[in-house]
């Protein structure tokens, strides 16, 4: 039935096919004999897929990775389809419309996702209005992934990341600090070690009361030697953990034609292409780290037994964001079944 939908909405624009989807879903779940329908089919709960991390408490293990609902509109909706958390963002503290149009393209033949959005959002302020609002699923979680202007020098860039911080905190569970896109201009540089550092250092001092969980998302294109500085500066900062990982600036290993994919132009790759490589940096973290700190595993996750590979690997929540566009929302109950019948 997905498949079908699917081949209809890949006729469309990529960045066109998403508001049509996430602004239909939104229709769709307002008439309330579709919601219930809706919430049958998908949803699957179960105390064996319960978790406890870093103090929160998860209905299940899997979550929607940020950039899907960047402005916090879909997040009641996301949930309904089944997954445990949401993370909304990258939110900066000014709204930005992000790189030209086109910026998102779909790679069918290797089932991936080339985008440079370039944090496009309207703003901490209107996230804000959105988490507001009351909700009708409390059950859910919600993570901030904050990050920076594109105006904003690197210098400067640890105002913006206390902007967000400060004004999001009454309305979310868990915090993600981005240094890891590769689509704002010298953003990544923010992964070395004083930059980050300073960074968090920063937002802990702002965390003594009310404290919330910050997480570091990371690139998947980290030599060795900088995961262990990404280690020394998680134990040091006392963060409680890393999201691995972000989309990949390699184009190594791709199906579609050489030509084809530099023709897009610069971006992120996400799907399967990152499966093995975000893989790596999860084990790599929890291996070196002795699993100090919990890890959330992302990228290239297309079929339960590309969750429990991460789960393996030293993942304690796992997110999906590709695989949803490419299998569609039984991705997540197919993950959760598994995982029942292997507790
Ligand atoms: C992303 N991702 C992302 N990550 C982030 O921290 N902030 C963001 O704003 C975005 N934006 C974004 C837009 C689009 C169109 C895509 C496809 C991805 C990265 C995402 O959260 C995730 O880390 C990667 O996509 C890898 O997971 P998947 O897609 O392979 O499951």
């Amino acid at each position: 039935m997905y498949k079908l939908l699917r081949s209809l909405l890949f006729l469309q624009n990529a960045e066109q096919a998403h508001h049509f989807t996430t602004s239909s879903l939104k229709r769709v779940l307002k008439i309330p004999i579709l919601g219930t329908l809706f919430r049958s089919a998908f949803v699957l709960e179960d105390k064996k897929l319960e978790r406890e991390v870093f103090g929160l408490k998860f209905k299940n293990p899997i979550g929607l990775a940020a950039g899907f609902d960047k402005n916090a509109e879909y997040f009641e909706e996301m949930g309904e389809l089944g997954f445990g958390f949401i993370e909304i963002g990258t939110v900066t503290p000014l709204p930005q419309s992000g790189n030209e149009k086109p910026r998102l393209f779909r790679l069918k033949k290797d089932e991936a996702i080339l985008n440079r959005m370039g944090f496009n959002n309207l703003g901490v302020d209107e996230a804000i209005k959105n988490l507001s609002k009351p909700r009708k699923n409390k059950n859910i979680l919600i993570g901030g992934n904050i990050g920076k202007n594109k105006i904003t020098p690197n210098e400067s860039a640890v105002n913006d990341y206390i902007i967000c911080f400060e004004k999001l905190k009454p309305f979310v569970d868990y915090f993600v600090v981005n240094v890891s896109s590769p689509n704002t201009p010298n953003l990544r540089d923010l992964q070395e070690k004083e930059p980050l550092k300073k960074i968090l250092f920063a937002l802990q001092e702002r965390n003594e009361i009310d404290k919330k969980p910050i997480l570091l998302k990371i690139a998947p294109d980290l030599s060795n030697e900088q995961l262990l500085d990404i280690i020394e500066i998680v134990t040091e900062t006392k963060i409680n953990g890393v999201i691995a990982t972000n989309t990949t600036i390699s184009r190594e290993n791709l199906i579609t034609e050489k030509a084809c994919v530099e023709a897009l132009g610069a971006g992120g790759i996400s799907g399967k292409p990152l499966l093995e490589k975000s893989n790596y940096v999860i084990s790599f973290l929890h291996k070196h780290s002795k699993g100090q700190f919990p890890i959330i595993g992302v990228g290239g996750i297309h079929s339960a037994d590309d969750a429990i590979k991460k789960l393996e690997a030293g993942a304690s929540l796992v997110q999906l964001y590709t695989g949803f566009i490419y299998e569609g929302p039984s991705l997540i109950k197919d993950i959760k079944r598994k995982l029942i019948q292997k507790n």
